[in-house]
């Protein structure tokens, strides 16, 4: 919870203010959180490690090369579920998309790794990291080899463990992320055994370069001639220019989008969008409707789950589509780093 993660927050920095006066680290609040976000909880790999004021990250078990990693152990259980709900099983699986705003490791892919893990022999995988745009970049990838016939089951899997990429000692953002997975099932629609089938309209993606959301982390960073600070390894934003920056920018894409599929916003029964910022997305979905979206047009799930990255938008759809019938359209869109953004359009069949 939000009292929780500012009571840890708060220890530390009266702790290291106390050592260091001159530090002057300002206090967070639960209060600040909850209006800033609308973020109430978010769920956590690891809340004990992540919550002690001398660790204040996770604890992941190192593993061993023969034991599956835990990307893919949580993507593994989004995945199940979603071929469940798509009446397939693993072994159907022939492309699998990893996409995610951080990936374990460089190789062998953990794409490749979760088809051998979900008992799939045929067909391939790739990891792909476009940040919180990264569920819509992958569901594009997976529609366009589904339409060109090289791939006739395609998963795309978004295991977000943002706990791991998270400054958890910085007190404008120390609340923002929570850890998740989700998982997607694209097929031909006419060989779709699944118990709701949407048809995917049309989907867009668009990239924009901006330092406004940045992690240097990579692989370059031990042979740096001056490494970096350690907090240069993980998330960091100018939130208030993300904010401002964004908006308009997503709003412009899934506007054009729906236009050039020929449908009017009022058309578009739900909005599943992206779950960073609560005024955020309710901006966004203003600026399409041209007036203020309701609670269904446009639901939240932030306030228990936080930004989940890529996942938020799918679990977004997850939570809440059991109410469509057939004929009806929505759109699922991701945004962030990059900055990146992405519209995939449906239609429950
Ligand atoms: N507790 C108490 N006060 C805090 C605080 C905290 N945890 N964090 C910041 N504040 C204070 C600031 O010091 C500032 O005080 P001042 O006005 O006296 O200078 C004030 O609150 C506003 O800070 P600011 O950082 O401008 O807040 P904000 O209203 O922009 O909200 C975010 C911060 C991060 C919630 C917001 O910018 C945001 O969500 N942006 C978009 C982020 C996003 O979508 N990122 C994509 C990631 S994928």
């Amino acid at each position: 919870s939000n009292d929780e993660l500012v009571a840890c927050y708060n220890a530390w920095a009266t702790r290291e203010n106390a050592s260091n006066p001159a530090a002057e680290l300002p206090m967070s609040s639960t209060e600040f959180i909850f209006k800033a976000s609308g973020i109430k909880s978010r769920y956590n790999i690891d809340k004990v490690g992540t919550l002690d004021i001398d660790r204040m990250r996770p604890r992941v078990r190192t593993r061993s090369d023969d034991e599956p990693s835990l990307m893919v152990e949580i993507g593994g259980i989004a995945a199940r579920e979603a071929l469940a709900n798509a009446g397939r099983e693993g072994r159907d699986v022939d492309f699998v998309v990893l996409a995610a705003s951080n990936i374990q490791r460089a190789y062998p892919a953990m794409a490749v790794e979760l088809q051998a893990h979900l008992g799939s022999t045929q067909g391939f995988g790739y990891d792909m990291n476009v940040a919180c745009a990264s569920a819509a970049f992958g569901i594009q990838a997976a529609v366009d080899a589904v339409r060109l016939g090289n791939a006739r089951c395609a998963l795309v899997v978004n295991p977000e463990i943002t706990s791991g990429h998270h400054n958890w000692r910085n007190r404008d953002c120390h609340f923002i992320f929570g850890d998740a997975a989700t998982a997607v099932v694209v097929e031909p629609l006419e060989t779709s055994t699944a118990k709701a089938k949407f048809e995917v309209l049309g989907t867009r993606l668009k990239t924009q370069f901006s330092n406004n959301i940045r992690n240097n982390a990579g692989f370059l960073n031990i042979a740096e001639t001056t490494p970096r600070a350690w907090d240069d390894l993980l998330f960091q934003q100018e939130g208030r220019k993300v904010f401002k920056e964004v908006v308009p920018m997503v709003a412009e894409l899934l506007s054009g989008h729906l236009a050039d599929l020929g449908l009017k916003p009022e058309q578009v029964k739900r909005f599943w969008l992206h779950q960073a910022n609560l005024s955020m997305n309710q901006l966004i979905a203003k600026r399409i409707l041209g007036r203020e979206p309701s609670e269904l047009e446009a639901p939240v799930i932030l306030d228990e789950y936080a930004n989940t990255s890529s996942a938020g938008c799918v679990i977004a759809f997850h939570k809440h589509h059991a109410d469509f019938g057939a004929g009806d359209i929505g759109l699922l869109s991701g945004f962030g780093a990059g900055y990146s953004a992405g519209s995939v359009v449906v239609r429950r069949v």
